[in-house]
């Protein structure tokens, strides 16, 4: 058994109003106990981050934001900066999720400005790699993972990486109901552990968090976390529902 505490994450993307957030989170507020042996984190969108902290607080479910801009402030009409995430309540932030690569032009450069803009205002990153259907069929899962690890935490200290999780997301199984199984899961988290260790060390290695996401639901949440390597999960679809999203958290206990 390894010490890492098991971390399940709501990835809210553009979906809810902010009446619509603030009530869903208050309902999972009311579905889950006030202290819970898994960290517990929703992502709303950044209209909803204010109201749905009011939610949250005082409960086991922390707030995390989807995406920020690395400059401190300035002339960047439409961006959000570090601080201004940090004002509205959130402790955790998603970096370099696969729909902003895919949509919105991010690289494994920016991503690395992101990591290290949130790290220097306490954010703790969830930082988003994975494959695509193609890469993984061309059997370039592990060289694209490699890339971009190093690149995206290019420059972190070890003591950087003490507030760094990793969410291994191929981009094949989000949102398409095809979940990587478990074994696939298991087989590319452990290559990051490795690839951490050889990067950061060994105590960084053995307690970095790596979650898995893609078509994560209450049916196949358990059966993911019995892997070794698998310490949570970033959900997508499933979390928009209290109830569903409260069945993963609670994945040792609700079938
Ligand atoms: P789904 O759970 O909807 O497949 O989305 C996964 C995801 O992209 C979470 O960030």
């Amino acid at each position: 058994m390894n010490s890492r505490k098991p971390f399940i994450a709501g990835n809210w993307k553009m979906y809810k109003t902010c009446s619509e957030a603030v009530e869903t989170a208050g309902k999972l507020v009311k579905l889950l106990s006030q202290t819970s042996d898994v960290d517990i984190m929703i992502a709303p969108a950044y209209i909803a981050l204010a109201q749905v902290h009011e939610a949250v607080k005082g409960s086991c479910v922390m707030l995390g934001a989807q995406n920020l801009f690395w400059e401190k402030k300035g002339a960047y009409t439409g961006e959000i900066s570090p601080e201004m995430i940090v004002s509205a309540g959130c402790t955790y932030i998603i970096i370099g999720h696969s729909e902003r690569r895919q949509y919105f032009g991010e690289t494994n450069e920016t991503v690395n400005k992101k990591i290290k803009a949130a790290i220097s205002y306490n954010l703790k990153p969830v930082f988003c790699i994975g494959e695509s259907e193609k890469e993984r069929e061309a059997n370039d899962t592990f060289n694209v993972l490699d890339k971009q690890v190093k690149i995206g935490l290019e420059g972190l200290s070890q003591d950087n990486m003490q507030n760094v999780t990793l969410a291994y997301e191929p981009v094949w199984a989000i949102g398409t109901g095809k979940t990587a199984s478990s074994e696939q899961a298991q087989e590319v988290h452990l290559f990051l552990r490795n690839l951490i260790e050889k990067l950061f060390g060994e105590n960084i290695a053995e307690s970095i968090r790596i979650l898995y996401g893609g078509s994560v639901k209450p049916e196949n949440i358990a059966e993911l976390m019995t892997m070794p390597d698998v310490d949570g999960a970033l959900v997508g679809g499933a979390s928009l529902d209290a109830d569903k999203f409260m069945r993963i958290v609670k994945f040792k206990t609700v079938g």
